[in-house]
């Protein structure tokens, strides 16, 4: 259990602070771009994390999982059957076939952002394309969902459906969460919810969407030795995307992607 925090981050930010959140959204999002036009088959994922570190400084920030709890790494990379918190090693080269969730989250002037997507190495089997891609559809039909005063567990409950329907599992235990101000702030953000329940969504409010789509079971394992890294229990593939979303007056804004 975290310490509870002094000051508690507001889930509704201001104008400033979206902005702010914004901007950090983009060095986010130019770190993923970079990662995407380097990534490939025979490299370590410790130089993603080269990448990352290197590209995120550049820019005027700071990669927001080193030293985040002890996380070692300034980024998250999840090879296949890794769910998330997957950690950049030597050890670990992309092999053609590879499915590889890169989980890039930013603190650009004390504002957090948080998202990430998958790459696909050499040649990927239909299935685990197919895994990718409806991973993929899964947040964007949660971000169908978010609007002002929508309760969140339809959003939730959008993102299940469409998993389920494609014989797919969502991580229950792991979700999302507001981002802003912190890494991690309130509300706990989950996709294994019933319509019309939840918080309503109130406009000002930043979260990530970032559904853990699994082949089998929705069962996990943590690694006993680094006290981070998710399996899944079956060893089956598991997919994620994330974004960083805004819900505003008229609807939401992707704040990363
Ligand atoms: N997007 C991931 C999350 O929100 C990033 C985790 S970084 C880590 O959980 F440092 F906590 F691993
Ligand atoms: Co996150």
């Amino acid at each position: 259990m975290r310490r509870r925090r002094v000051i508690k981050p507001r889930i509704v930010k201001t104008k400033e602070e979206i902005a702010g959140i914004r901007e950090s959204g983009k060095v986010n999002c130019a770190v993923l771009d970079a990662v995407a036009s380097r990534i490939k088959e025979g490299m370590s994922t410790e130089e993603i994390d080269e990448i990352v570190y290197e590209t995120t400084i550049k820019l005027g920030g700071t990669p927001a999982p080193l030293h985040y709890e002890g996380f070692p790494k300034s980024v998250c990379t999840s090879v296949n059957n890794q769910v998330c918190h997957g950690i950049p090693s030597r050890d670990v080269i992309l092999q053609s076939g590879d499915i590889i969730n890169v989980d890039v989250s930013t603190i650009y002037k004390g504002y957090f952002s948080d998202s990430s997507r998958m790459f696909c190495i050499g040649e990927v089997s239909e299935e685990n394309r197919r895994l990718v891609r409806v991973a993929k559809e899964c947040v964007e039909e949660g971000l169908k969902e978010v609007a002002p005063w929508k309760p969140m567990g339809t959003m939730g409950a959008a993102v299940n459906a469409h998993a389920t329907a494609n014989g797919y599992s969502v991580v229950r235990d792991i979700g999302g969460h507001g981002v802003g101000l912190k890494f991690h702030e309130e509300p706990f953000v989950s996709y294994v919810t019933m319509p019309g329940t939840g918080i309503h969504m109130p406009p000002g409010m930043v979260f990530t969407i970032e559904p853990m789509i699994n082949a089998g079971t929705c069962q996990f394992t943590i690694d006993k030795t680094n006290g981070w890294t998710v399996y899944t229990k079956d060893g089956k593939m598991s997919a994620q995307w994330e974004v960083t979303v805004a819900v505003t007056e008229e609807g939401c804004e992707i704040l990363a992607y």
